[in-house]
Protein backbone atom coordinates (compact mmCIF):
# COMPACT_ATOMS: atom_id res chain seq x y z
CA UNK A 1 0.00 0.00 0.00
CA UNK A 2 2.62 2.65 0.20
CA UNK A 3 1.93 4.56 -3.11
CA UNK A 4 -1.72 4.71 -2.18
CA UNK A 5 -2.42 7.98 -0.77
CA UNK A 6 -4.70 7.74 2.59
CA UNK A 7 -8.65 8.16 0.73
CA UNK A 8 -7.91 4.53 -0.89
CA UNK A 9 -7.15 3.50 3.02
CA UNK A 10 -11.17 4.03 3.67
CA UNK A 11 -12.91 0.37 4.52
CA UNK A 12 -15.32 1.06 1.18
CA UNK A 13 -12.72 2.32 -1.25
CA UNK A 14 -10.37 -0.45 0.10
CA UNK A 15 -12.99 -3.16 -0.97
CA UNK A 16 -13.00 -1.59 -4.39
CA UNK A 17 -9.68 -3.31 -5.35
CA UNK A 18 -10.01 -3.01 -9.02
CA UNK A 19 -9.43 0.90 -8.43
CA UNK A 20 -6.51 0.46 -6.18
CA UNK A 21 -4.96 -1.89 -8.52
CA UNK A 22 -5.36 0.59 -11.26
CA UNK A 23 -3.74 3.58 -9.16
CA UNK A 24 -1.29 1.30 -8.37
CA UNK A 25 0.03 0.72 -11.74
CA UNK A 26 -0.60 4.00 -12.60
CA UNK A 27 1.77 5.57 -10.12
CA UNK A 28 4.67 2.54 -9.33
CA UNK A 29 7.56 2.47 -11.57
CA UNK A 30 7.83 -0.32 -14.13
CA UNK A 31 11.86 -0.28 -15.12
CA UNK A 32 10.59 -2.58 -17.83
CA UNK A 33 8.49 -0.62 -20.00
CA UNK A 34 9.93 1.69 -22.32
CA UNK A 35 8.73 5.26 -21.30
CA UNK A 36 9.73 7.28 -24.64
CA UNK A 37 7.85 7.64 -27.37
CA UNK A 38 7.36 5.37 -30.25
CA UNK A 39 9.03 8.00 -32.50
CA UNK A 40 11.83 8.36 -30.32
CA UNK A 41 12.72 4.25 -30.17
CA UNK A 42 12.85 4.17 -33.60
CA UNK A 43 15.97 6.40 -33.51
CA UNK A 44 17.43 4.63 -30.86
CA UNK A 45 20.39 2.15 -32.35
CA UNK A 46 20.58 -1.37 -30.40
CA UNK A 47 24.27 -0.82 -29.73
CA UNK A 48 26.15 -3.24 -27.74
CA UNK A 49 28.90 -2.47 -25.90
CA UNK A 50 32.34 -3.32 -27.52
CA UNK A 51 34.08 -5.56 -25.69
CA UNK A 52 36.72 -5.42 -28.75
CA UNK A 53 37.72 -2.07 -28.25
CA UNK A 54 38.39 -1.09 -24.97
CA UNK A 55 41.62 -1.58 -24.27
CA UNK A 56 43.92 1.58 -24.14
CA UNK A 57 45.25 4.07 -27.08
CA UNK A 58 48.56 3.27 -29.10
CA UNK A 59 51.22 6.16 -28.11
CA UNK A 60 55.03 5.47 -29.15
CA UNK A 61 55.23 4.08 -25.04
CA UNK A 62 51.98 1.45 -25.49
CA UNK A 63 53.11 0.30 -28.82
CA UNK A 64 50.56 -2.44 -28.82
CA UNK A 65 47.93 -0.10 -28.15
CA UNK A 66 44.31 0.52 -29.69
CA UNK A 67 44.22 2.88 -32.95
CA UNK A 68 41.18 4.64 -33.58
CA UNK A 69 40.23 4.87 -37.35
CA UNK A 70 37.03 5.66 -38.20
CA UNK A 71 36.15 9.44 -37.27
CA UNK A 72 37.13 11.91 -40.37
CA UNK A 73 38.62 14.51 -38.27
CA UNK A 74 42.03 16.12 -38.66
CA UNK A 75 43.74 16.73 -35.44
CA UNK A 76 47.17 17.08 -37.04
CA UNK A 77 47.37 20.78 -36.81
CA UNK A 78 45.42 22.41 -33.41
CA UNK A 79 47.84 25.17 -32.39
CA UNK A 80 47.27 27.68 -34.71
CA UNK A 81 43.98 28.35 -34.84
CA UNK A 82 43.62 27.98 -31.26
CA UNK A 83 45.92 31.05 -31.60
CA UNK A 84 44.01 32.99 -33.65
CA UNK A 85 40.49 32.30 -31.96
CA UNK A 86 41.73 33.29 -28.50
CA UNK A 87 42.50 36.67 -30.31
CA UNK A 88 39.15 36.96 -31.86
CA UNK A 89 36.50 39.56 -30.32
CA UNK A 90 33.18 39.48 -30.18
CA UNK A 91 30.49 42.55 -29.30
CA UNK A 92 29.63 42.18 -25.69
CA UNK A 93 25.53 42.81 -26.69
CA UNK A 94 25.67 39.58 -28.51
CA UNK A 95 25.79 37.66 -25.61
CA UNK A 96 22.66 39.11 -24.65
CA UNK A 97 20.65 38.73 -27.49
CA UNK A 98 19.57 36.06 -30.23
CA UNK A 99 22.35 37.11 -33.20
CA UNK A 100 19.67 38.03 -35.95
CA UNK A 101 17.12 35.20 -35.38
CA UNK A 102 17.83 31.95 -37.42
CA UNK A 103 19.93 31.20 -40.40
CA UNK A 104 22.37 33.65 -38.87
CA UNK A 105 23.78 36.99 -38.36
CA UNK A 106 24.17 39.05 -41.39
CA UNK A 107 28.36 40.01 -40.83
CA UNK A 108 29.18 36.34 -40.30
CA UNK A 109 27.19 35.40 -43.87
CA UNK A 110 29.33 38.06 -45.42
CA UNK A 111 32.22 36.71 -43.90
CA UNK A 112 31.05 32.75 -44.51
CA UNK A 113 30.06 33.82 -48.66
CA UNK A 114 33.53 35.48 -48.89
CA UNK A 115 35.20 32.45 -47.70
CA UNK A 116 32.89 29.99 -49.64
CA UNK A 117 33.66 32.15 -53.14
CA UNK A 118 37.39 31.47 -53.10
CA UNK A 119 36.88 27.61 -52.04
CA UNK A 120 34.18 26.85 -54.53
CA UNK A 121 34.33 29.15 -57.49
CA UNK A 122 37.92 30.02 -57.04
CA UNK A 123 36.68 33.76 -56.79
CA UNK A 124 35.85 33.80 -60.45
CA UNK A 125 32.59 34.68 -58.72
CA UNK A 126 31.34 35.86 -55.75
CA UNK A 127 28.51 34.40 -53.46
CA UNK A 128 25.65 36.54 -52.49
CA UNK A 129 25.21 36.49 -48.31
CA UNK A 130 21.71 35.98 -48.87
CA UNK A 131 22.34 33.13 -50.25
CA UNK A 132 24.04 31.21 -47.15
CA UNK A 133 22.09 30.19 -44.33
CA UNK A 134 23.89 29.05 -41.05
CA UNK A 135 22.93 26.07 -38.52
CA UNK A 136 24.54 24.12 -35.92
CA UNK A 137 26.73 21.76 -37.84
CA UNK A 138 26.00 19.70 -41.44
CA UNK A 139 24.31 17.13 -39.53
CA UNK A 140 21.65 19.51 -38.65
CA UNK A 141 21.68 21.51 -41.98
CA UNK A 142 20.94 17.90 -43.70
CA UNK A 143 18.29 17.30 -41.21
CA UNK A 144 16.51 20.66 -41.90
CA UNK A 145 17.20 20.40 -45.94
CA UNK A 146 15.43 17.01 -45.44
CA UNK A 147 12.26 18.28 -43.67
CA UNK A 148 11.70 21.11 -46.01
CA UNK A 149 12.27 19.32 -49.53
CA UNK A 150 10.46 16.47 -48.44
CA UNK A 151 7.71 14.49 -47.49
CA UNK A 152 7.96 11.57 -44.94
CA UNK A 153 8.17 8.16 -47.22
CA UNK A 154 10.20 10.18 -49.91
CA UNK A 155 13.32 8.90 -51.18
CA UNK A 156 16.64 10.55 -51.88
CA UNK A 157 18.84 8.38 -54.77
CA UNK A 158 22.54 8.76 -53.32
CA UNK A 159 25.41 7.55 -55.55
CA UNK A 160 27.04 3.89 -53.38
CA UNK A 161 29.50 3.54 -51.49
CA UNK A 162 27.83 6.54 -49.46
CA UNK A 163 28.14 8.24 -46.39
CA UNK A 164 26.71 5.95 -43.96
CA UNK A 165 26.04 9.17 -41.89
CA UNK A 166 23.82 9.71 -44.41
CA UNK A 167 20.22 7.74 -43.09
CA UNK A 168 20.63 8.79 -39.41
CA UNK A 169 20.77 12.66 -40.74
CA UNK A 170 17.85 12.28 -42.81
CA UNK A 171 15.59 9.53 -41.30
CA UNK A 172 14.04 11.49 -38.57
CA UNK A 173 12.84 13.09 -41.08
CA UNK A 174 11.42 10.02 -42.85
CA UNK A 175 13.31 10.56 -46.00
CA UNK A 176 14.38 7.60 -47.21
CA UNK A 177 18.36 6.98 -48.65
CA UNK A 178 18.01 4.53 -51.98
CA UNK A 179 21.91 3.49 -52.74
CA UNK A 180 22.64 3.70 -56.23
CA UNK A 181 25.98 1.74 -56.76
CA UNK A 182 28.44 2.86 -58.38
CA UNK A 183 32.42 1.47 -59.29
CA UNK A 184 35.56 2.32 -61.08
CA UNK A 185 34.24 2.07 -64.72
CA UNK A 186 32.34 4.96 -64.51
CA UNK A 187 34.39 7.55 -62.07
CA UNK A 188 32.19 6.02 -59.45
CA UNK A 189 29.34 7.97 -60.76
CA UNK A 190 26.39 6.04 -61.10
CA UNK A 191 25.40 7.23 -64.98
CA UNK A 192 21.82 9.15 -65.44
CA UNK A 193 20.17 5.91 -67.30
CA UNK A 194 21.16 4.19 -63.84
CA UNK A 195 19.75 6.81 -61.54
CA UNK A 196 16.60 6.79 -63.81
CA UNK A 197 16.25 3.06 -63.66
CA UNK A 198 16.69 3.54 -60.11
CA UNK A 199 13.93 6.31 -59.61
CA UNK A 200 11.00 4.60 -61.60
CA UNK A 201 11.32 1.34 -59.77
CA UNK A 202 10.83 3.34 -56.13
CA UNK A 203 7.96 4.65 -58.08
CA UNK A 204 6.48 1.52 -58.91
CA UNK A 205 6.80 0.70 -55.29
CA UNK A 206 4.58 3.86 -54.51
CA UNK A 207 7.93 6.14 -53.51
CA UNK A 208 8.51 9.46 -54.71
CA UNK A 209 12.45 10.30 -55.77
CA UNK A 210 12.63 13.86 -55.51
CA UNK A 211 16.42 14.32 -54.15
CA UNK A 212 19.63 13.45 -55.49
CA UNK A 213 22.00 13.19 -52.73
CA UNK A 214 26.02 13.44 -53.06
CA UNK A 215 28.74 13.88 -51.24
CA UNK A 216 31.72 15.14 -53.19
CA UNK A 217 34.26 15.01 -52.48
CA UNK A 218 33.31 11.24 -51.98
CA UNK A 219 33.07 10.15 -48.34
CA UNK A 220 33.84 7.15 -47.89
CA UNK A 221 35.56 6.58 -50.77
CA UNK A 222 38.31 9.59 -50.29
CA UNK A 223 38.10 10.89 -54.21
CA UNK A 224 36.86 14.05 -56.34
CA UNK A 225 34.70 12.93 -58.92
CA UNK A 226 34.81 13.92 -62.40
CA UNK A 227 33.27 17.37 -63.33
CA UNK A 228 31.90 16.10 -66.67
CA UNK A 229 29.91 13.04 -64.97
CA UNK A 230 29.06 15.10 -62.19
CA UNK A 231 27.72 17.77 -64.42
CA UNK A 232 25.90 14.77 -66.01
CA UNK A 233 23.81 13.36 -63.38
CA UNK A 234 22.94 16.92 -62.29
CA UNK A 235 21.69 18.23 -65.91
CA UNK A 236 19.41 14.70 -65.60
CA UNK A 237 17.90 15.37 -62.02
CA UNK A 238 17.18 18.88 -62.24
CA UNK A 239 15.20 17.95 -65.67
CA UNK A 240 13.29 15.88 -63.59
CA UNK A 241 12.81 18.73 -61.48
CA UNK A 242 14.65 16.78 -58.82
CA UNK A 243 16.52 18.96 -56.21
CA UNK A 244 20.42 18.02 -55.94
CA UNK A 245 21.76 18.32 -52.71
CA UNK A 246 25.33 18.02 -52.87
CA UNK A 247 27.11 17.85 -49.38
CA UNK A 248 30.74 19.51 -49.91
CA UNK A 249 32.02 19.00 -46.31
CA UNK A 250 35.56 17.95 -48.25
CA UNK A 251 35.97 20.59 -50.39
CA UNK A 252 38.77 22.00 -48.57
CA UNK A 253 40.58 18.81 -48.34
CA UNK A 254 41.70 18.18 -51.88
CA UNK A 255 45.25 17.19 -50.94
CA UNK A 256 46.88 15.35 -53.11
CA UNK A 257 44.26 14.36 -55.77
CA UNK A 258 44.82 14.83 -59.43
CA UNK A 259 41.48 15.37 -60.40
CA UNK A 260 40.38 19.19 -59.34
CA UNK A 261 37.61 19.78 -57.39
CA UNK A 262 34.23 21.14 -58.85
CA UNK A 263 31.62 22.35 -56.95
CA UNK A 264 28.35 21.52 -57.59
CA UNK A 265 27.54 25.59 -57.19
CA UNK A 266 30.05 25.95 -60.18
CA UNK A 267 28.64 23.23 -62.44
CA UNK A 268 24.79 24.77 -61.86
CA UNK A 269 26.20 28.51 -62.47
CA UNK A 270 27.77 27.71 -65.65
CA UNK A 271 25.68 24.45 -67.09
CA UNK A 272 22.52 24.79 -65.63
CA UNK A 273 19.51 26.38 -67.33
CA UNK A 274 18.70 29.43 -65.46
CA UNK A 275 15.68 28.38 -64.77
CA UNK A 276 16.66 24.93 -63.03
CA UNK A 277 19.61 26.35 -60.82
CA UNK A 278 17.53 27.02 -57.88
CA UNK A 279 17.26 23.14 -57.91
CA UNK A 280 20.62 22.75 -56.58
CA UNK A 281 22.17 23.39 -53.02
CA UNK A 282 25.62 23.10 -51.31
CA UNK A 283 25.43 21.47 -47.59
CA UNK A 284 29.35 22.56 -46.17
CA UNK A 285 30.68 22.97 -42.36
CA UNK A 286 33.65 23.86 -40.95
CA UNK A 287 34.12 20.50 -39.15
CA UNK A 288 36.84 19.10 -42.08
CA UNK A 289 38.26 22.07 -44.25
CA UNK A 290 38.86 23.53 -40.99
CA UNK A 291 39.03 20.79 -38.56
CA UNK A 292 37.03 22.61 -36.52
CA UNK A 293 33.88 19.99 -35.48
CA UNK A 294 33.18 21.09 -32.00
CA UNK A 295 32.24 24.31 -32.91
CA UNK A 296 29.36 23.28 -35.26
CA UNK A 297 29.49 25.22 -38.19
CA UNK A 298 26.89 24.39 -40.88
CA UNK A 299 26.40 26.07 -43.90
CA UNK A 300 23.57 26.12 -46.42
CA UNK A 301 24.00 27.35 -49.95
CA UNK A 302 20.98 28.34 -52.33
CA UNK A 303 18.95 30.28 -54.72
CA UNK A 304 15.94 28.73 -53.60
CA UNK A 305 13.77 31.58 -51.62
CA UNK A 306 11.37 29.05 -51.11
CA UNK A 307 14.30 26.81 -48.93
CA UNK A 308 15.58 29.93 -47.81
CA UNK A 309 12.83 31.26 -46.08
CA UNK A 310 11.82 28.18 -44.99
CA UNK A 311 15.47 27.82 -42.96
CA UNK A 312 14.62 31.43 -41.54
CA UNK A 313 11.66 29.57 -39.84
CA UNK A 314 13.34 26.32 -38.48
CA UNK A 315 16.83 27.70 -38.47
CA UNK A 316 15.84 28.88 -34.67
CA UNK A 317 16.17 25.24 -33.53
CA UNK A 318 19.52 25.46 -34.26
CA UNK A 319 21.52 28.68 -33.89
CA UNK A 320 24.77 29.07 -33.73
CA UNK A 321 25.92 31.14 -30.63
CA UNK A 322 25.95 35.10 -31.45
CA UNK A 323 29.94 35.77 -30.24
CA UNK A 324 31.49 32.33 -32.28
CA UNK A 325 29.58 33.80 -35.20
CA UNK A 326 31.56 37.18 -34.46
CA UNK A 327 34.55 35.75 -33.95
CA UNK A 328 34.50 33.31 -36.76
CA UNK A 329 33.26 35.88 -39.07
CA UNK A 330 36.56 38.56 -37.74
CA UNK A 331 38.89 34.95 -38.71
CA UNK A 332 37.49 34.32 -42.13
CA UNK A 333 38.09 37.46 -43.21
CA UNK A 334 41.61 38.00 -42.18
CA UNK A 335 42.76 36.66 -45.79
CA UNK A 336 46.20 36.53 -45.01
CA UNK A 337 45.83 34.10 -41.55
CA UNK A 338 43.37 32.24 -43.00
CA UNK A 339 45.39 30.93 -46.39
CA UNK A 340 48.40 30.37 -44.68
CA UNK A 341 46.28 27.77 -42.44
CA UNK A 342 44.64 26.25 -44.96
CA UNK A 343 47.83 25.84 -46.75
CA UNK A 344 49.38 24.50 -43.34
CA UNK A 345 46.45 22.04 -43.30
CA UNK A 346 46.89 20.57 -46.94
CA UNK A 347 51.07 20.39 -46.49
CA UNK A 348 50.21 17.98 -43.37
CA UNK A 349 47.39 16.17 -44.09
CA UNK A 350 49.79 15.80 -47.78
CA UNK A 351 52.87 14.39 -45.69
CA UNK A 352 50.49 12.08 -43.60
CA UNK A 353 48.99 10.47 -46.78
CA UNK A 354 51.87 10.25 -48.42
CA UNK A 355 53.32 8.35 -45.04
CA UNK A 356 50.20 6.25 -45.01
CA UNK A 357 50.30 5.26 -48.59
CA UNK A 358 54.15 4.70 -48.44
CA UNK A 359 53.45 1.71 -45.88
CA UNK A 360 50.39 0.67 -47.54
CA UNK A 361 52.68 -0.33 -50.39
CA UNK A 362 55.35 -1.68 -48.38
CA UNK A 363 53.02 -4.65 -47.21
CA UNK A 364 50.91 -4.74 -50.04
CA UNK A 365 47.72 -3.53 -48.54
CA UNK A 366 45.20 -2.29 -51.64
CA UNK A 367 43.57 0.93 -51.81
CA UNK A 368 42.08 3.80 -53.42
CA UNK A 369 44.47 6.22 -54.34
CA UNK A 370 42.03 9.32 -54.43
CA UNK A 371 43.97 11.75 -52.84
CA UNK A 372 40.91 13.82 -50.89
CA UNK A 373 39.01 13.50 -47.94
CA UNK A 374 40.05 12.49 -44.30
CA UNK A 375 39.32 9.49 -45.26
CA UNK A 376 41.23 6.81 -47.64
CA UNK A 377 38.41 3.46 -48.76
CA UNK A 378 40.61 0.28 -48.57
CA UNK A 379 40.41 -2.79 -50.40
CA UNK A 380 41.02 -5.69 -47.97
CA UNK A 381 39.19 -8.75 -50.76
CA UNK A 382 42.28 -10.67 -50.18
CA UNK A 383 42.43 -10.67 -46.95
CA UNK A 384 39.10 -12.56 -46.71
CA UNK A 385 38.35 -16.19 -48.22
CA UNK A 386 37.37 -16.56 -52.00
CA UNK A 387 33.20 -16.03 -52.51
CA UNK A 388 33.18 -14.28 -49.18
CA UNK A 389 30.10 -13.30 -47.35
CA UNK A 390 29.15 -9.74 -45.33
CA UNK A 391 29.38 -12.59 -42.25
CA UNK A 392 33.13 -12.94 -43.35
CA UNK A 393 33.83 -9.19 -43.35
CA UNK A 394 32.14 -8.90 -39.51
CA UNK A 395 34.60 -11.99 -38.47
CA UNK A 396 37.13 -9.64 -40.46
CA UNK A 397 36.53 -6.32 -38.67
CA UNK A 398 36.54 -8.38 -35.66
CA UNK A 399 39.70 -9.49 -35.86
CA UNK A 400 41.26 -6.14 -36.61
CA UNK A 401 39.10 -4.65 -33.72
CA UNK A 402 41.25 -7.54 -31.83
CA UNK A 403 44.45 -6.42 -33.15
CA UNK A 404 43.36 -3.02 -31.86
CA UNK A 405 42.67 -1.89 -35.63
CA UNK A 406 39.16 0.02 -35.84
CA UNK A 407 38.28 0.99 -39.22
CA UNK A 408 34.57 0.84 -40.47
CA UNK A 409 33.30 -2.18 -42.77
CA UNK A 410 32.27 -1.30 -46.52
CA UNK A 411 29.22 -2.87 -45.43
CA UNK A 412 27.36 0.68 -43.92
CA UNK A 413 28.24 2.29 -46.42
CA UNK A 414 26.68 -0.12 -49.03
CA UNK A 415 29.76 -1.23 -50.54
CA UNK A 416 29.26 -3.74 -53.29
CA UNK A 417 30.84 -6.49 -51.99
CA UNK A 418 32.19 -7.56 -48.91
CA UNK A 419 36.04 -6.43 -48.00
CA UNK A 420 35.94 -3.05 -48.23
CA UNK A 421 36.97 -0.88 -45.34
CA UNK A 422 36.98 3.02 -44.98
CA UNK A 423 39.41 4.59 -42.83
CA UNK A 424 40.07 8.20 -41.08
CA UNK A 425 43.68 8.02 -40.46
CA UNK A 426 44.20 11.75 -39.70
CA UNK A 427 42.71 11.68 -36.02
CA UNK A 428 46.05 9.63 -35.46
CA UNK A 429 49.77 10.03 -34.62
CA UNK A 430 51.09 9.34 -38.44
CA UNK A 431 54.07 7.09 -36.20
CA UNK A 432 51.70 4.79 -35.60
CA UNK A 433 50.63 4.36 -39.44
CA UNK A 434 53.47 1.40 -39.58
CA UNK A 435 51.79 -0.09 -37.26
CA UNK A 436 48.68 0.12 -38.14
CA UNK A 437 49.87 -1.28 -41.76
CA UNK A 438 51.37 -4.38 -40.01
CA UNK A 439 48.40 -5.42 -38.06
CA UNK A 440 46.13 -4.86 -40.93
CA UNK A 441 48.33 -6.85 -43.38
CA UNK A 442 49.05 -9.96 -40.80
CA UNK A 443 45.83 -10.42 -40.55
CA UNK A 444 43.75 -13.23 -43.00
CA UNK A 445 39.84 -14.86 -42.21
CA UNK A 446 40.41 -18.10 -43.37
C1 LIG B 1 29.88 13.68 -45.62
C2 LIG B 1 29.61 14.23 -44.25
N1 LIG B 1 28.55 15.04 -44.06
C3 LIG B 1 28.26 15.54 -42.84
C4 LIG B 1 29.03 15.24 -41.73
C5 LIG B 1 28.67 15.83 -40.40
O1 LIG B 1 29.33 17.07 -40.26
P1 LIG B 1 29.12 18.10 -39.04
O2 LIG B 1 30.23 17.87 -38.08
O3 LIG B 1 29.24 19.46 -39.67
O4 LIG B 1 27.78 17.86 -38.47
C6 LIG B 1 30.13 14.39 -41.88
C7 LIG B 1 30.95 14.01 -40.72
O5 LIG B 1 31.73 13.08 -40.74
C8 LIG B 1 30.44 13.88 -43.16
O6 LIG B 1 31.49 13.07 -43.37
Amino acid sequence: MEYLPKVFESPEIVKCSVLAQCFRSATSPRTEEVTISKRAQSGVPNRKPNLLTSRKPWSPENPSGSIMLRIALNTLLPEPFHARLSRAKFPRECVHSYAEGGGGAQIFKRAVAHYLSRLLLGEQQQIIPDSIRIVTGATSMLESVAFILSDRGDCALCPSPLYSGFAGDVERMGLNIIPVPAGPDTGFVPPPRKLARARVSNWLKGRKCNILLLCHPCNPLGLVFERDKLAAIMKWAVKEKMHVVSDEIYAGTVHTSVTPFTSAWKIASTEIDEQHRDLVHVVTSFSKDLSLPGLRVGVLLTNNSNLLSSMDQIGKFSMLAGPMQYALAEILLDDEWLHGYIRQQHQVLRRAYQQLTSEFDRFGIRYLDGGATLVVWLDLRNCLPMHSTWADEDRLNDLLSLKGVLISPGRASHASEPGFFRMAPYSVDPRAYPEVARRIASTRLR
